[in-house]
């Protein structure tokens, strides 16, 4: 039985660890050509290598870098059917103690990314008449925030912003545009950020009752990148196992 993304050619950025290695371990199961990338050699080169899929080392936030991401998937491939933009960064800090260059670098790679990947690849999207673009923005931003997130809040909201203006440009030409926003996921960079206590915590207060896992989140990437969601551009799916959804927190 032919898979999901069967044979389609699927960029996913980010995809060195955590939820961007989970997707793409999805992509491959329903039969994708990837194309990989990271700003991390060694653990996008490790991904890729698991997966028999071509690795290109890239900052996203990189203009020239991001425009040879797409020609080397196109020399490979020779067509661009889906983008996952999923890198992003997440450093704390309030706001009177965010740095200028820490604000610029969290909004250049998160959301500066995003518009760099859909600039990347509409070209080869718009000639085929056929794309798929997903972002991975947040609740935190569109729904929720937290003290120490306003540099990622803010690039996370744009990205919702982003997802709409995009989706009204490109549907003539064939392309979806849409997002996913994670609640809290069991990931790398989430568990480098805070200790065992807090993450049992953020488990209790969740009312599925456990934090998320990459492919919790990969399979609402997988179907907003298949055929399924032919029907469905500018908009995101939630998957946070309901976190935002209390009322009141007593
Ligand atoms: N984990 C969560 O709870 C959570 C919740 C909501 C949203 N998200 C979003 O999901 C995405 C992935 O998060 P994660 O928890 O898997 O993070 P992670 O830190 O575990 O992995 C992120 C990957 O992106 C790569 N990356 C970072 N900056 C890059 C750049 N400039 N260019 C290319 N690659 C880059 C890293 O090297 C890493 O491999 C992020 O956009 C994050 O904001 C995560």
């Amino acid at each position: 039985m032919a898979g999901r993304v069967q044979d389609k050619v699927a960029i996913v950025i980010g995809a060195g660890q955590g939820i961007g290695a989970g997707i793409a371990a999805r992509f491959a199961e329903e039969g994708a050509r990837l194309v990989l990338a990271d700003w991390r050699q060694e653990p996008g080169a490790t991904t890729a290598a698991k997966l028999g899929a071509r690795f290109v080392q890239t900052d996203v936030s990189d203009p020239i870098q991001m425009a040879r991401l797409a020609e080397t998937a196109l020399a490979k491939h020779g067509r661009i059917d889906i983008v996952c933009q999923n890198a992003g960064i997440f450093p704390f800090a309030l706001l009177p103690d965010i740095p200028v260059e820490q604000w610029d670098q969290v909004l250049a790679v998160n959301l500066r990314g995003c518009f760099l990947a859909i600039q990347a690849c509409q070209p080869a999207m718009q000639a085929q008449g056929y794309g798929r673009i997903v972002l991975t923005s947040s609740i935190t931003g569109p729904k929720v925030s937290v003290p120490g997130h306003a540099h990622y809040s803010a690039s996370k909201a744009g990205i919702n912003g982003l997802i709409r203006a995009a989706a009204i440009e490109l549907a003539s030409f064939g392309i979806t545009v849409n997002g996913v926003e994670p609640g809290n996921i069991l990931t790398e960079g989430l568990t480098a950020e805070r200790d065992q206590d807090y993450i049992d915590a953020m488990a209790r207060s969740v009312p599925l009752g456990r934090l998320g896992v990459p492919r919790d989140v990969a399979n609402a990437v997988l179907f907003l990148a298949s055929d399924e969601a032919a029907y469905i551009t500018g908009t995101t799916i939630v998957v946070d196992g309901g976190q935002i959804l209390p009322e009141s927190k007593v």
